[in-house]
């Protein structure tokens, strides 16, 4: 595990962002929160429930094709039993579009009913997508105008370029996501953000990012890593070892035969971004968060 901390980034002022998605989320009838659903808990933002409010609130894990799918179930059991509606999507294909509309709809019928006994003439629900960079909102934004919609005129009262697509029979989508902030200050989720490049790849340190990436597999999939590089059994003995050997397999060499690791690092995280390392969901559902003492990370910007 590291030992000091692995991401020194901030995605801009927090109080800002704060009171954009406050704003957004006061537009809308029911809010969708993208989550990868290889890593739920690290992608999660950690004050998304207060942000939301009453709202009704959709956890949709995305990207279920690169996650690993008993972790999916598991994760989808987890949400299932604190209350929270959850449903996995592929935004690339489009897998699980018509269950996120027709999700959407039921959330929504309460405040449908509510606006019916006011006598307030009834106008199509709204929704919004909010989640961390990358996490592929405007993939799914795609996706699901793609099939749907055309994009209706700016309305009054609502921020110039803002659009909303109708997605369902009385359903309008704002076609600008909500860009949440993820908890970096958990450095184990740092590191799983930065494999799974929700951090742009220059503001981490790959050093303990890849450490992290190879004992995880070491401990869950080694067989993977054993097929992959061709490795024997005294290769696999710990996770800088292992690096050495794919280094020497792959011809990472610099003069006097020395291993270039910065190159057998890179070599293999574009392997995993690649899915040549299997599905693999980094998050389960009984870990605690990773805190190093004293060390929650100042960040630019705050
Ligand atoms: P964002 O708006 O939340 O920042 O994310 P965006 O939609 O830009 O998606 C980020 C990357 O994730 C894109 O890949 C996108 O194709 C990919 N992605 C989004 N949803 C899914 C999914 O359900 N499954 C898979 N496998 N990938 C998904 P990219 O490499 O940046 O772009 P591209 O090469 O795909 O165009």
């Amino acid at each position: 595990m590291v030992d000091s901390p692995i991401v020194h980034w901030f995605p801009g002022h927090m109080a800002k962002a704060t009171r954009m998605i406050t704003e957004y989320i006061k537009k809308v009838d029911v809010v969708i929160e993208l989550l990868d659903a290889r890593i739920p808990r690290s992608s999660a933002n950690p004050v998304i429930l207060e942000l939301v409010g009453q709202k009704p609130h959709i956890v949709l894990l995305n990207k279920v094709d690169l996650a690993d799918s008993s972790a999916t179930k598991e994760w989808v059991e987890f949400f299932t039993k604190q209350g929270i509606t959850v449903l996995t999507m592929d935004s690339k294909s489009g897998k699980g579009n018509k269950k996120l509309i027709s999700t959407v709809e039921k959330l929504s019928k309460p405040t449908i009913d509510k606006w019916i006994a006011k006598g307030i003439r009834s106008r199509s629900v709204r929704t919004i997508i909010l989640g961390i960079p990358n996490v592929g909102k405007s993939t799914l934004i795609n996706s699901l105008a793609g099939s749907a919609a055309t994009r209706t005129a700016n309305k009054a009262g609502h921020t110039r370029g803002q659009q909303w697509v109708k997605i369902g029979k009385n359903l309008e989508l704002l076609d600008t996501p909500g860009v949440l902030w993820p908890k970096l200050e958990d450095q184990r989720a740092a590191a799983r953000l930065a494999m799974t490049g929700a951090i742009s790849d220059d503001v981490y340190d790959l050093e303990h990012v890849i450490k992290q990436l190879l004992e995880f597999l070491l401990t869950h999939t080694p067989h993977i890593l054993v097929e992959r590089y061709k490795l024997k059994p005294d290769e696999m003995e710990n996770a800088d070892i292992i690096l050495e050997s794919i280094g020497r397999r792959r011809g990472c060499l610099v003069s006097g035969g020395i291993v270039d690791l910065d190159k057998a690092r890179r070599i293999l995280l574009q392997d995993y971004r690649n899915s040549k390392l299997g599905s693999i969901t980094f998050d389960t559902v009984d870990e605690e968060p990773y805190y190093i003492d004293g060390e929650i990370p100042v960040l630019e910007g705050e």
